[in-house]
């Protein structure tokens, strides 16, 4: 291990982010009873201009007066160069309970964007005697904000998450793709010519570049990285699929934009029950090989090292989180 070490994020599940418009003060109750691990109550893209003040008036009362459980509960304020912004922060954190988890700030574009945000908070919990910590979720979706990534991750103690927002990084970007978060078929590599052989045409993820970099600086400081949207909801084997790869690449959970997302984001995230078995005896054998004085055995014809322990510790701890609810 290095000698630099970052704390880790408060822990949270966070599998499933249920996005909630604050305008459709209809949908709270649902959302509240729901199996979403996170729900984010949105004041941004999902709010016109003239609903602004209305959500923030829906959204201090529903975090004061429905029932939420176990559930993290986050506010998607707008972002900096709104100036719906600071009238958001300041609403919510002095109007609304301790019930309120976490502030999800969008459109981060540099680490002074969030300590920014870091000040204004703090002066309000400190005005108003708040005890509990604010924690933000970040969401990554301009390529600034890409670019500044690490300094970005490292900008406050209250960073707990990374998003991939993809709609707006396909914007920010330009992207020529017009689906949210899903594949696209121009991104793609034609084998060669094989005498009369068909030609196939082999289909990328043109998002790996954006999510592996993003999982890679939110693992470095601590955080939890997520998966942002993804927009056809009634392709649930595509919702499927993106977020299996987003899980493979580190991502800890994704958003549902629809409630019917939520059960597929809970499965896909959740440690399958096989590599659980498996991960548990890999750290069985290792104790055996450390009884023996080894560093390395093998299991099931593989070879597995320490590093090996350290894999499946990940994944066991998850599976136990998990069952803790
Ligand atoms: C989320 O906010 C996105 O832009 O994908
Ligand atoms: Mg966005």
């Amino acid at each position: 291990m290095s000698f630099t070490t970052f704390d880790q994020a408060t822990p949270r599940l966070q599998r499933s982010e249920l996005a909630v418009p604050g305008s459709s003060p209809q949908l709270f109750e649902k959302a509240a009873k729901s199996q979403a691990d996170v729900v984010f109550l949105d004041l941004e893209d999902a709010v016109a201009p003239d609903q602004k003040a209305l959500a923030r008036k829906n959204i201090i009362g529903a975090i004061n007066d429905i029932d939420w459980g176990k559930k993290t509960l986050t506010v998607r304020i707008n972002g900096l160069d709104t100036h719906y912004m600071y009238r958001d922060v300041i609403d919510v954190i002095e109007q609304a309970s301790d019930r309120l988890d976490m502030i999800m700030i969008p459109k981060v574009g540099t680490a002074e964007d969030v300590y920014a945000v870091d000040m204004l908070v703090s002066q309000c919990e400190q005005a108003m005697g708040r005890k509990k910590r604010i924690g933000f979720s970040l969401i990554i979706e301009t390529a600034l904000g890409m670019a500044n990534i690490d300094a970005i991750a490292k900008a406050s103690k209250r960073n707990e998450a990374l998003h991939f927002g993809v709609a707006d990084y396909a914007a920010s970007t330009r992207a020529r793709t017009t689906n949210i978060g899903g594949p696209n078929p121009s991104y793609a590599v034609l084998t060669d010519q094989d005498g009369d052989a068909p030609r196939q045409l082999h289909w990328g993820d043109m998002w790996h570049y954006a999510l592996a970099r993003m999982v890679v600086a939110a693992r470095a400081h601590g955080l939890r990285p997520i998966d942002g949207p993804f927009g056809d909801f009634s392709d649930a084997e595509g919702y499927r699929a993106a977020a299996r790869r987003a899980a493979v690449l580190g991502c800890e959970g994704k958003w549902a934009i629809h409630p019917s997302q939520v059960a597929l984001a809970n499965e896909i995230m959740s440690p399958p029950e096989a590599e659980v078995a498996k991960a548990k005896r890999i750290l069985e054998a290792m104790e055996q090989a450390r009884k023996d004085g080894k560093g390395a055995v093998s299991l099931d014809g593989r070879l597995i090292d320490i590093a090996s322990i350290r894999q499946a510790e990940a994944l066991v701890a998850k599976a136990d989180q998990i069952a803790a609810g």
